[in-house]
């Protein structure tokens, strides 16, 4: 009654996810994912907009503020059972969530926001640029997470998954590869005008993009510029002598966008089990000399036998349409959705967020 009289002042509130029973602080006016990810927390999130619904979350106790019509993404069935956007929920007071998909055992480092010089740019492709950064400040991540990159002095920032398996003790270098979206501010001026020396803002980690511990083979999937995470994820499980087998997939459109092979191939080589690596090319030219795969990554994927596939784990990095009917068949393989991990790219390299 006082809040009506007087006006109710927005608080911060505790928000605790079960069954993982880790709890975090939400600042006034901020949402549930905005405070999860400044605080490190890997919660499952891809658009940060209210478009993907990787931010599902079932609201237990408590209520949120919602900023944007949810109905549109949820099915009545959802809607009917609490289901919340963590982009897009303002808690109004304490509030307990459902989330069975976020691991208390998932990576929870600092965030930390540093200069960033470019040391080195190097067209891997016509459209694919590798990019080096030296951090003022070093960071912690885990292999498949992203950052943060802007301009200094610009509000807008893009979101990039790191290319290599992190240092332990900190790291003070970082690697992307970033594919030109024409049109887009930063990446006109990255494959334009940028060069070494130049000076960025980095933040990170972020991102629930990680390999899961498990003893079950693996079918990796990267997509052009998705193959960053990918490798990243298999570097580490390399240097961390994982003996789980592994068939990656890399799906680009021709041969000349195919990158990276020989890291690849040293990749497979070295292997503490099987690494079986396909590329697959979808608009590959039909009298060329490539003896490889052709068509689409789901197309390869169906190749597999059905009970074969079905023991593998899934990570897959891509545009959504490719991630999308390589999830399907997936399923229809057998795969349980517990054990299927994605990240959409398309929407991080191609939407601004506030900083
Ligand atoms: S709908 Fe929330 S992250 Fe996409």
């Amino acid at each position: 009654m006082f809040g009506k009289l007087f006006g109710s002042k927005a608080q911060a509130a505790t928000v605790r996810i079960t069954p993982a029973e880790i709890s975090f602080i939400v600042p006034a006016k901020q949402t549930i994912l905005q405070a999860a990810l400044d605080q490190g927390l890997a919660y499952p999130h891809n658009c940060r907009i209210g478009s993907c619904g990787s931010c599902k979350t079932r609201l237990v106790s408590g209520q949120v503020r919602e900023l944007t019509d949810k109905s549109y993404l949820l099915t009545e069935a959802e809607m009917a059972d609490n289901i919340i956007l963590a982009c897009q929920s303002v808690p109004r007071g304490d509030i307990v969530v459902d989330l069975p998909r976020f691991s208390a055992a998932g990576p929870r480092h600092d965030v930390v926001a540093t200069a960033a010089t470019i040391g080195a740019l190097t067209r891997v492709t016509s459209d694919i640029m590798a990019l080096e950064l030296a951090l003022d400040s070093a960071i912690t991540y885990t292999a498949g997470q992203y950052a943060e990159l802007g301009l200094p002095g610009s509000a807008e920032t893009r979101h990039y998954s790191f290319a290599e398996a992190p240092q332990q003790a900190g790291n003070l270098q970082a690697k992307f590869f970033i594919r030109h979206v024409p049109g887009g501010a930063f990446t006109d001026w990255l494959f334009s005008a940028a060069k070494a020396g130049d000076k960025l803002t980095l933040r990170a980690p972020f991102g629930d993009f990680w390999l899961r511990p498990g003893t079950a083979p693996l079918i990796a999937i990267a997509g052009g510029s998705g193959l960053g995470p990918v490798k990243a994820m298999l570097d580490q499980a390399r240097a961390d002598k994982l003996l789980r087998d592994v068939i990656l997939l890399f799906g680009v459109r021709t041969e000349a966008d195919l990158y990276a092979l020989n890291e690849l191939s040293n990749m497979a080589r070295n292997w503490p089990a099987r690494l079986e690596f396909i590329p697959v090319l979808s608009a590959e030219p039909a009298g060329s000399n490539w003896t490889g795969k052709r068509g689409f990554i789901h197309d390869v994927l169906a190749e597999i036998p059905r009970d074969k596939l079905a023991r593998h784990h899934g990570y897959l990095c891509g545009p959504p349409i490719m991630i999308d009917r390589a999830v399907q068949v997936m399923r229809e393989a057998g795969i349980g959705d517990d054990h299927i991990f994605y990240d959409a790219f398309t929407d991080k390299s191609s939407l601004a967020t506030a900083a």
